[in-house]
């Protein structure tokens, strides 16, 4: 059997401008969303990923009507006729387990199969079902689903365990229909919780304090359409002023958000590059002289996990030892190995690891574990000799929108092919 690949030729030095598109970690909570609205919700700027797809296709199974034109995706869930969640979905998807929110608020009931662990760890949803369970409703876990039923959900005081997106995201969604109000303290802040509450709040949704600690949510009975413009991919972004480093190029990276990536700017500075912020763009300068730095990924506004991979394929090219903690996800290091096999020197020392810099990265076939490992293999890739060739790519195609084009559009020798 055939299989796709992507092929990068190194040694190209970037340079003009790429744009960032709607954010992947916005756009699936807010899909689910819609299933909360007894109206038509108009979501525009939405990214063409296999991940998109996935959620779309359980809302169509939970009988919602989607319909695209370009990027503005339509979606009507006046005839909702399901609520529950296939197995051959969720287990595509983790993030389809945000539906269990809305579809316990709107309909009651919800049959979710229990997205399990993945790449990068066990993934457990327990903070999500405890907080279904403070705001009244019974649930239990049956043959891999997990099932909930209410009466009607009662606003509660929840503390979350520690600051999980999901778990903040699909109760902010469940307590929006609930009686009464809801307070949920130590709460995830990151960018996506907050354009999430936006979103629910242009329905008619009470929510404030979204992006902090301690997020209020005042219950109502009803839901209307509304028009939503997602925020910027601040993870594609970062990405992008990664190319631009490793390669010792000049990128303007536009459709950004810059307070979003404040530790990432921070630490590419403190490696030597040069970023000056627009309103809504960076324009980096690099010339491939890279000092080592250490990083330790934390909840936001701390530097996000989702930019650890990168970041490590970067410090590959710095001058010194670099020491890079993963503190989120407990088997976040497998592109360490894949690096490696180009040529990187990466010590794993339990949650750390050390890179000592500057390698020759040569060229080699290596296999995308994950889909921001799959986007640190291109990254070294570009500024390594020769040509790369990364397989597994479908996990690359569900979080990066036009990759490849993207980064030929800026000088890279960047290609797919069927093997
Ligand atoms: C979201 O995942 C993102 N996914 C992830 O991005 C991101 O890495 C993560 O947040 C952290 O920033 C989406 O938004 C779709 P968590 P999520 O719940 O919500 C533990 C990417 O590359 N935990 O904040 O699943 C959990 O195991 C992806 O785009 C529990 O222990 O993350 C993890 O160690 C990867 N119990 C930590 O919390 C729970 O009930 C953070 O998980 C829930 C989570």
């Amino acid at each position: 059997m055939s299989e796709t690949l992507i092929s990068v030729e190194g040694g190209c030095r970037l340079s003009g401008k790429i744009a960032a598109s709607g954010s992947k970690n916005a756009v699936l909570p807010i899909i689910a969303a819609a299933l909360l609205s007894s109206g038509t919700c108009k979501i525009l700027d939405v990214p063409k990923l296999a991940d998109v797809d996935v959620i779309c296709q359980v809302l169509e199974g939970l009988g919602a009507v989607l319909s695209w034109q370009d990027k503005e995706l339509h979606i009507k869930t006046t005839g909702l006729s399901s609520y529950e969640a296939p197995e051959e979905l969720v287990s595509k998807m983790r993030a389809s387990f945000l539906v269990m929110g809305p579809l316990l608020a709107r309909m009651g009931k919800a049959k979710v199969s229990l997205p399990g662990g993945c790449a990068i760890g066990a993934r457990p949803v327990a903070l999500h079902i405890k907080g279904f369970e403070a705001l009244g409703a019974s649930v239990r876990t049956e043959q891999g689903y997990v099932l909930a039923e209410t009466a009607g959900l009662k606003g509660a005081r929840i503390y979350l365990d520690l600051p999980s997106v999901g778990a903040t995201e699909n109760l902010m969604m469940a307590a929006t229909l609930a009686e009464g109000s809801t307070v949920l303290e130590n709460a995830a802040e990151e960018p996506e919780i907050v354009d999430l509450a936006n979103f629910i709040n242009s329905m008619g949704g009470r929510i404030r304090g979204a992006g902090t600690k301690i997020i209020k949510i005042d219950g109502v009975t009803e839901l209307g359409g509304c028009e939503h413009q997602v925020i910027p991919d601040r993870i594609e972004a970062g990405s992008y002023l990664v190319a631009a480093a490793i390669t010792g190029g000049e990128l303007v990276v536009d459709n950004v958000i810059p307070d979003h990536l404040k530790p990432v700017i921070a630490k590419m500075q403190e490696a030597g590059c040069l970023i000056r912020e627009e309103e809504s763009s960076l324009h980096i300068l690099a010339d491939g002289q890279l000092r080592a730095v250490d990083i330790k990924t934390l909840p936001y506004p701390g530097f996000p996990t989702d930019m650890q991979a990168q970041f490590m394929a970067l410090m590959t090219r710095a001058q010194g030892a670099s020491v890079i903690t993963e503190t989120i996800f407990e088997n976040r290091f497998m592109h360490a190995e894949e690096l490696r096999r180009m040529g990187a020197n990466i010590r794993i020392n339990g949650s750390s690891a050390v890179v000592e810099g500057p390698s020759t990265m040569q060229g080699a076939p290596v296999k995308a574990t994950d889909l921001r490992a799959g986007m640190a293999l291109i990254l070294a890739a570009l500024a390594a000799e020769g040509r790369t060739e990364i397989s597994n790519i479908n996990v690359i195609d569900r979080g990066y929108d036009d990759l490849v084009n993207k980064l030929s559009g800026v000088g890279a020798n960047i290609w797919r092919s069927d093997q």
